[in-house]
């Protein structure tokens, strides 16, 4: 307890030093509250405003991918190269230390699994808010398919996601799913994602596509791009510095980097792009003397 007897007196009040009142780093996002705002500083690099998230989250769903058949020993060394572990709790509790001490977003929809013909039919809310704050999340993922069976339903769960979201002061990143009956063009992703953004959504994870700015330009807070299938490292890069150099706050990648015959020096190059302006090119050399290493 403070001594109550022989403090200085109070004299400095730096009256010719008005009192800082910056807006926050980060797009569409400076009237959300304190709370918020600090996990979103946990995402994205507050230096840069970009960041590198790791998905391995895709078990939920397609069970033990190639590179994600034992995550204690494919995933946990990767963690320290990486801003943000995208992730089911399951997970996380069963395979990452709780010393790890770097962002988490959690994966919080449950959808079908790859047995079904079309994964866009429809999908449920799988974490309680109470849970993804029990582990510290930064930040909840919910996936939605616009224009897919399951957009009503995937539409909801986003809309009750964000309530709690903006309850407790957790951001949603609003995951653009494109099912098999859906054309990945411009068009879509202009719409897709600005409809997450509309409902509320802190952030939005949708596909790199032709004329990818505008796609950027029309969504009122930061936007990040999934990696898709395994490409060639360079090709992945390339594609990385293209969405970065379109407006994209950073990457949400998955098997671009775990299936990686390099996961670690391709994790490295990815955010030499996304934080230290590196061009595709350099970023490729950086990765094949990483790998030789
Ligand atoms: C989609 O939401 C998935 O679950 C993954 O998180 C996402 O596709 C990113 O992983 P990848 O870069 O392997 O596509």
């Amino acid at each position: 307890m403070a001594d109550a007897i022989g403090n200085k007196d109070a004299k400095d009040y730096y009256l010719d030093i008005p009192q800082t009142n910056t807006a926050f780093f980060a797009k569409g996002l400076n009237n959300t509250d304190w709370g918020m705002k600090n996990r979103l500083s946990r995402i994205f690099n507050p230096v840069s405003g970009n960041t590198v998230m790791l998905a391995f989250d895709h078990g939920y769903m397609m069970g033990s991918t190639a590179g994600l058949e034992r995550m204690d020993v494919t995933i946990e060394p990767l963690c320290a190269y990486a801003d943000v572990l995208m992730a089911t709790r399951g997970a996380i509790r069963s395979c990452i230390p709780p010393t790890y001490n770097k962002a988490l977003c959690l994966r919080a929809t449950h959808d079908t699994s790859v047995l079904f013909e079309d994964m866009s039919v429809g999908n449920g809310w799988g974490v309680d808010m109470e849970d993804a704050i029990r582990m510290n999340a930064s930040a909840i993922a919910i996936q939605c398919f616009v224009g897919g069976e399951g957009e009503r339903d995937s539409l909801e769960t986003l809309c009750r996601a964000c309530d709690a979201g903006y309850k407790y002061g957790v951001p949603v990143l609003g995951v653009t799913a494109v099912g098999k009956q859906m054309a990945r063009t411009t068009k879509y992703f202009l719409l897709a994602t600005r409809i997450l953004a509309e409902l509320g959504a802190s952030f939005v994870k949708t596909y790199y596509c032709e004329d990818f700015e505008k796609v950027v330009a029309a969504c009122p807070v930061p936007i990040v791009i999934a990696g898709g299938k395994k490409l060639p490292e360079a090709e992945a890069l390339t594609m990385a510095y293209q969405a970065i150099q379109c407006g994209a706050r950073g990457v949400d990648m998955g098997r671009n980097i775990f299936q990686s015959d390099h996961p670690i020096a391709m994790c490295k190059a990815v955010a030499k792009v996304v934080h230290e302006g590196y061009t595709d090119k350099l970023a490729y050399e950086f990765y094949l003397d990483e790998a030789n290493k």
